[in-house]
């Protein structure tokens, strides 16, 4: 089965595209009373999406129901150049109306082991669960051209596929410690998004899509959703070799 894809012209459209996605998915729960659990990765590619949500979704989606959790944070303080957190409060958490409590932030300055602990059991406390397993309404995953998502990469594929449901991991090139959720919480999902945006990602992409030769080594390989497979949001960048 091949994965749905959603090819915009430019990065800012297909930012837009999930925005859009997440504005629909929140009226959801809106409708149904219930909270909208999100969780969001990090890295440089959601900063046009937090931008277009600050300046044109800020009044529009019900951001008291929104949830906010991480996929993966990195071993530093909030404050650090490099924290997925600092990230998300400087390009979004100051521009739009959601309540401290709604914020469940991976603590990057903890000992990462106990963070990883006392994460698991926030999200097994704060989220519903579906035969066991905490379920997010959605996941917003990035891809690094290794293959990696999340901070799950090509050298850890065991945290694909373990009891651990939030792991330590470490990035292979500077040895940096990472938190992160791992594959079966995020496959629970009830659905699973990457926003995938620029030529550097195009050959991984054409490779984990078309199942291509070692297509296995790539972590984000073995993603897909509760009920379905993942929604891939691209622009024409990315998708050039597909
Ligand atoms: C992180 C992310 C990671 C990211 C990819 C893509 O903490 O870095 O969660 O999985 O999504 O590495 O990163 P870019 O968006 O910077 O290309």
């Amino acid at each position: 089965m091949i994965p749905n894809l959603h090819i915009f012209e430019t990065p800012k459209e297909t930012a837009k595209a999930v925005a859009d996605l997440i504005l629909a998915k929140a009226k959801e729960k809106s409708k149904l009373s219930m909270p909208f659990n999100l969780a969001l990765s990090g890295g440089s590619t959601p900063k046009l999406l937090f931008s277009i949500l600050s300046s044109n979704y800020s009044d529009l989606i019900p951001w008291h129901l929104v949830r906010l959790f991480w996929v993966d944070e990195r071993c530093v303080p909030p404050t650090h150049e490099e924290s997925n957190f600092g990230m998300t409060f400087e390009n979004l958490l100051t521009n739009v109306p959601i309540p401290d409590v709604n914020i469940f932030r991976m603590m990057g300055e903890n000992q990462p082991q106990k963070e990883a602990i006392r994460y698991q059991e926030i999200i097994e406390n704060q989220l519903p669960l579906k035969n066991g397993m905490p379920q997010f309404d959605l996941i917003l995953l990035g891809l690094g051209d290794d293959g990696h998502t999340a901070s799950i990469f090509p050298d850890n594929l065991s945290l694909l596929d373990t009891q651990h449901k939030v792991a330590v991991s470490k990035h292979p090139q500077s040895s940096q410690h990472r938190i992160t959720l791992t594959g079966n919480v995020i496959n629970a999902a009830n659905e699973v998004i990457f926003l995938v945006t620029g030529t550097s990602k195009s050959e991984v992409l054409k490779l984990i899509i078309n199942h291509l030769p070692h297509f296995e080594r790539y972590p984000a390989s073995y993603i897909h959703a509760q009920s379905k497979l993942p929604e891939f949001y691209l622009d024409k960048a990315a998708a050039e070799k597909l």
